[in-house]
């Protein structure tokens, strides 16, 4: 079986920087027209100058790959207590960033420079709903006293909603949904928010992080949830509703720091991304609106066209191996592993 579709892109991606970077960036550019790339770096990615420079090494990296696609890096700034609106606003006019991303402080990897009270970065967020660009958030609540598996529906409940009854013309992305209750919110909004999906949490629910020994390569944030949220995350993709879009949230750690006393989360899964969420597709019978998610929808959602080159996947009898692991400096970078065969390929 094969399946011809525009070429895709990932609509959350984290690159990282240096000899992580030159690394990683070519399993990205071989597959996806263009990405949106994640700004937490150390120090995060704040000013259009700091978006300007970032994306510069980004194009030298993937020129080293003799990539011949031209993967195009699609840049965001990251929110502090201290952003200023005015540079947000030109970063954006220029056509140097397409989005903002919100982490709360301490709700993830690179985050201790987040937002620490939503109301202080209203007059930003004020100015962005003005000029329509777009905030990406990552939604969960940080507060020690809420479980880990808690936290995205509380963000929900206690800033999302709270935030576009404020500011109703601000465009909201959620990030990296990972529940019903996420689903289910902006499957019932009007305007004005949608929601990107990762591989991982298509295919793995917390039973794949915990039983029979930990694995410390499934960790992630926001943290794999019980089957019912994954089947609910598969139903959102699949359905067609342009709302839903992929990012893959490949987030690179080398393998020491993620079999660690400490494991950092993230999930690098760039390299088999197409052949998992086609597996998943092929298996609730939804490959028809395969190329929805994966090509057409977050184009349509950042106002811009769809890649005009395409991409075929191919069903073969043989099961796709899991992509080797990367070298990085002395290290390794360990692929996403399905958990399950699969039988997709890029052609
Ligand atoms: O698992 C994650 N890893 N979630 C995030 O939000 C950040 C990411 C990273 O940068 O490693
Ligand atoms: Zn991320």
């Amino acid at each position: 079986m094969k399946i011809t579709i525009r070429q895709p892109d990932d609509w959350h991606l984290h690159l990282r920087d240096g000899d992580m970077l030159n690394a990683v960036v070519g399993s990205s550019a071989r597959h996806f027209g263009r990405a949106l790339i994640m700004p937490n770096l150390v120090p995060p990615v704040v000013t259009g100058a700091d978006a300007l420079a970032y994306r510069e090494r980004i194009e030298q990296a993937v020129a080293a790959t003799q990539t011949v696609n031209g993967f195009t890096p699609l840049m965001t700034l990251y929110l502090t207590d201290t952003t200023q609106a005015e540079d947000v606003v030109a970063a954006a006019a220029d056509g140097l960033v397409l989005a903002v991303k919100l982490y709360p402080a301490g709700a993830t990897t690179n985050s201790s420079s987040g937002v620490t009270d939503i109301g202080k970065v209203m007059p930003v967020l004020e100015a962005m709903a003005k000029h329509d660009i777009v905030l990406c958030v990552h939604g969960e609540v940080t507060d020690p006293a809420v479980d880990i598996f808690d936290r995205e529906a509380r963000f929900i409940e206690t800033v999302l909603q709270p935030l576009r009854l404020a500011l109703p013309e601000l465009r909201i992305v959620m990030e990296h949904v990972t529940t019903r209750d996420g689903v289910e919110y902006i499957s019932s909004s009007r305007s004005h928010l949608a929601g990107t999906l990762t591989p991982h949490h298509l295919m793995i629910n917390r039973n794949h992080l915990l039983v029979g020994g930990i694995r410390p390569h499934y960790y992630c944030l926001p943290i794999a949830k019980r089957e019912e949220h994954r089947l609910a995350l598969v139903a959102a993709a699949c359905s067609g509703d342009a709302r839903f879009f992929l990012g893959t949230d490949s987030a690179p750690h080398t393998k020491s720091s993620k079999e660690s006393d400490c494991g950092c989360a993230g999930v690098f899964n760039a390299a088999n991304t197409l052949v998992c969420v086609a597996s998943v597709f092929d298996e609730a019978n939804a490959l028809d609106q395969l190329e929805a998610f994966v090509s057409l929808n977050g184009p349509r959602w950042y106002g811009l066209t769809p890649n005009v080159a395409t991409l075929t996947l191919t069903k073969t009898a043989e099961p796709n191996a899991i992509p080797d692991p990367v070298p990085v400096a002395d290290e390794w970078v360990m692929p996403f592993d399905p958990a399950r065969p699969v039988y997709w390929h890029v052609s």
